[in-house]
């Protein structure tokens, strides 16, 4: 068993999350790597105190240069405000640590580019976080469309992350909502990364955007009872894109929502063919439902259990939840940089995170002019 040292930067509410998932690796069976984490970066000391809890850690700073001079560190896994990505992921490849860096890569595909080229001149091993395709159904999902012969033709493919966080004009403002620290890209960069994982791996990549963006209430209460705080993001985006899918152009949809009346954390994927299709959502998580065209045309409900991609000590017949797909994340994560992940489905990678960005700054281009626009992935 090889135990890989782990260091968050950035302890909030994906930092402790991580943390948790390590805390609990005796879940998974028959993996020959084990994270530990040692050490916890966060500029806030309060935030530092919550991972007190947790004997590995040896080391809690405020400065997270600190960290990276660490040399016990393996692996950095950091998740901060968009703004600092950039400089604190371009420092941790150049510290000589392997990252696993939280989405969108960068607050707006300048960003992006510059952390891409920093990881090439590093040859570190990187990885972007992305852990909705870890759910079984959409994994199933994704393992179908492989091939998508069965389908038939693909008529059109929906998929999309819906919130309802900001529906209450009382809920006070944080990073996430002002553009100078989430990104003018907004909700694209908050929740795009999850919609756009299947389909890019898949190789459906948008070829032309259309795009329709709204922004939601444009002053909220500040924290604390601070002083009533100007949020200036775009809270919903449909991206009305164009595919390729074999030889047929195929209307793709990409929704990306903080006002979706109802919806907590809904991540779905639907894939419509002429002879087969595939819907699955989060908001069901243990349902994959699968169309077949016979003599009758029939919807199919499955219930999948437990069945993950990397075994776990749960039974087969319990249910997976947010906290269990983080984890898988994780172990695809640590077998990729071992080199073992084989045929299992891995990561993000910087050059999807990169189109991602991409897409998005075509589809900024868009809502301003009104019209499709065709990316440039160059
Ligand atoms: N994968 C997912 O499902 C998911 C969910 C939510 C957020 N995220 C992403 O995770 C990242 C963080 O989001 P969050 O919701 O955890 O935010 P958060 O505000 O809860 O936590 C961010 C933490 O970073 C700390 N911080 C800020 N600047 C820092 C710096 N220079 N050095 C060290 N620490 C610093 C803050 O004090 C805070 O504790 C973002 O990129 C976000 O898009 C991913």
């Amino acid at each position: 068993m090889k135990t890989v040292n782990i260091g968050i930067i950035g302890g909030g509410l994906m930092g402790r999350e991580m943390a948790s998932a390590f805390g609990r690796w005796c879940a998974l069976q028959d993996l020959p790597v084990i994270p530990k984490l040692v050490a916890v970066a966060d500029t806030n000391a309060e935030v530092l105190e919550w991972f007190q809890k947790i004997p590995s850690v040896t080391q809690r700073v405020t400065d997270y240069h600190d960290l990276l001079a660490n040399e016990a560190i393996d692996v950095c896994y950091v998740a901060v405000p968009h703004s600092f990505h950039e400089q604190i992921y371009v420092d941790v490849v150049q510290a000589g640590k392997d990252l696993f860096a939280e989405k969108p890569f960068g607050v707006d595909l300048n960003a992006a580019e510059s952390i891409l080229a920093a990881i090439k001149r590093s040859e570190r091993f990187v990885r972007c976080s992305s852990e909705f395709p870890f759910f079984p159904g959409a994994h199933a999902v994704y393992q179908a469309c492989r091939d998508v012969g069965p389908l038939g033709r693909v008529l059109e493919v929906n998929a999309g992350f819906h919130h309802a966080s900001d529906l209450d004009p009382n809920k006070a403002a944080n990073w996430k909502r002002l553009s100078s620290v989430c990104g003018e890209i907004g909700v694209l960069g908050d929740l795009g990364m999850h919609v756009l994982h299947l389909p890019l791996r898949l190789g459906w990549r948008p070829e032309t955007v259309y795009a329709q963006l709204q922004k939601g209430y444009p002053r909220r209460p500040g924290n604390q009872g601070d002083a009533e705080v100007i949020c200036d993001t775009w809270d919903n985006a449909m991206l009305h894109t164009w595919t390729m899918i074999g030889d047929h152009p195929v209307p793709m949809r990409l929704e990306m929502k903080r006002m979706a009346p109802g919806e907590t954390n809904t991540w779905f994927i639907e894939v419509l063919g002429t002879d087969g299709g595939y819907r699955y959502s989060t908001k069901h998580p243990k349902t994959l439902w699968s169309f077949e065209r016979g003599a009758t045309q029939l919807w199919k409900q499955t219930d999948l259990g437990f069945s993950t991609p990397f075994k776990a000590v749960t039974g087969g017949i319990f249910e997976v939840g947010f906290p269990d797909v983080i984890q898988q994340m994780w172990a695809a994560y640590l077998l990729e940089r071992e080199g073992i992940l084989g045929e299992h489905f891995g990561c993000v990678t910087p050059e999807e995170a990169l189109q991602s960005h991409q897409l998005f700054r075509a589809a900024l281009e868009s809502e301003q002019r009104r019209e499709a626009i065709h990316p440039s992935y160059g």
